[in-house]
């Protein structure tokens, strides 16, 4: 006897029987409905289920409709999974899309970017088999059989990172765009390398993308993918960097992969609300965000000037303010000061700083930055190095949704990932 999956072994099975058999137990206990017919030794996957749940925007500026017969996607190619959801980790553009009509391709669509879930379709080839659990950042908005608001969810294996059984699925559903961003941030913009860390070492994704043909970039974000090939420019172990809204989700993931390379690093966030898990996860330096000409002068007097990478993931007023932290001096090896936006940057711009957005589409576009990506994740998981964001869990499923995100826009949840549980 053996069991099915090395992560979350719930059944017991005859291992003299075909594998097809065996998946389809699983996902009669794992996702009861899946399979409508009756499982028999003689009888595969031959009638799942057609239609399910999913959250429709059918206007911009209003809020997520809730139907019950929408298709479940199919999955088109080897590289391709089918996810039953078990939960979504809400993030700002969920509702910051739909209010000022960004990011939505047509009408009706269905959003959502953090899932995890259990793989119930997985080609023999994938690196993730079926009856895993999964988390999928799914960055591939464009594609709507991606999108997170749905009871099953397409995705790739490479951009799916199993999740031990020692995490909690739910924490899990928070991290992943949080995650992609942090990492293409400061390992492609700004070229830090990842494989030199001792305790979990990562991907040099510098090397990665070196190795792709350019032409295999996507054209929008090219340059920025580019920038780091410059040794001159990288960001390395024993650098200052400033993270402007250290509490936000992605600030947490940022300052712990920071840290894992070695860097020093400056936080601005609410220190009375936040200081006490930033300093638990490493920062160096603390500084309240509700006094920003101060905030500025203390980042000057830390690093005594010479702050040469700074990270906004609050907007273009807090990017506007820190780039006046940086020294925006050409230096004579000609390297420049680097200031990466997540969520706007600086209207006037100085000369001496080489502004950023982060290439987040390289995460879907490139299998191996992909898989390079969440392979680590599972380590980083595994071993406990990466501490999970603190979450909101709310019950009602996708019904719940409008709702939850309200708490979201209103800035309730301080910190706190919001993740909606779909139930078994
Ligand atoms: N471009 C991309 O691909 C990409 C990817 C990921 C994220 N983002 C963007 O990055 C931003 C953060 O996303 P997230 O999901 O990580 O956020 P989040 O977890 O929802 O962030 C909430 C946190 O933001 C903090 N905050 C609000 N205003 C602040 C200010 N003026 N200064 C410092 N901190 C402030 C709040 O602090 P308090 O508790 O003190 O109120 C709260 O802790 C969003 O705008 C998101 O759209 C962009």
């Amino acid at each position: 006897m053996t069991a099915i999956s090395t992560y979350t072994p719930l059944v017991a099975v005859d291992e003299k029987r075909p594998a097809t058999f065996q998946n389809e137990i699983f996902l009669e206990q794992r996702c009861p409905g899946y399979l409508q017919t009756s499982i028999s030794h003689s009888t595969p996957l031959v009638s799942p289920r057609r239609t399910q749940n999913a959250l429709l925007l059918k206007q911009a500026r209003e809020q997520y409709t809730l139907v019950n017969d929408h298709s479940i996607p199919s999955i088109s190619n080897k590289d391709e999974i089918l996810v039953k959801v078990l939960a979504i980790g809400l993030n700002p553009i969920d509702w910051k899309g739909p209010a000022f009509n960004f990011g939505i391709p047509s009408l009706p669509w269905i959003n959502g970017r953090d899932l995890a879930g259990i793989v119930v379709e997985a080609d023999e080839s994938s690196r993730v088999r079926v009856g895993d659990t999964v988390l999928v950042p799914s960055t591939d908005y464009r594609d709507i059989r991606k999108a997170a608001f749905q009871e099953y969810a397409v995705a790739t294996h490479y951009n799916a990172a199993r999740i031990p059984p020692s995490q909690c699925i739910h924490a899990s559903a928070s991290l992943g765009v949080a995650f992609v961003a942090a990492i293409l941030a400061l390992g492609v913009s700004f070229g830090l390398d990842f494989a030199a860390p001792s305790a979990c070492p990562g991907p040099n994704l510098v090397d990665v993308v070196r190795r792709l043909p350019d032409d295999s970039i996507p054209s929008d974000i090219r340059d920025e993918c580019l920038t780091a090939r410059v040794e001159s420019e990288r960001l390395r172990s024993g650098n200052w960097i400033a993270i402007w809204g250290a509490s936000t989700t992605t600030g947490y993931i940022t300052l712990q992969m920071a840290k894992l390379a070695g860097l020093k690093v400056i936080c601005v966030a609410d220190i009375a609300r936040h200081g006490s898990r930033l300093v638990e996860l490493g920062a160096d330096v603390l500084v309240d965000r509700h006094d920003t000409e101060r905030a500025i002068e203390i980042i000057r007097g830390v690093t005594q000037g010479q702050l040469r990478y700074a990270i906004d993931i609050v907007g273009k007023d807090t990017a506007t303010l820190l780039q006046r932290a940086l020294d925006s001096s050409i230096h004579k090896d000609g390297s420049h000061a680097h200031l990466l936006g997540l969520t706007g940057l600086p209207k006037e711009r100085l000369p001496g700083i080489c502004y950023h957005t982060v290439p987040i589409k390289l995460f879907h576009t490139s299998s191996t930055v992909g898989e390079s990506m969440v392979t680590w994740l599972e380590t980083l998981l595994a071993s406990n190095t990466l501490k999970l964001p603190e979450i909101v869990r709310t019950e009602g499923g996708l019904a719940s949704i409008n709702a939850s995100l309200e708490i979201l826009r209103q800035g309730t949840a301080s910190g706190k990932r919001v993740v909606v549980d779909l139930g078994g």
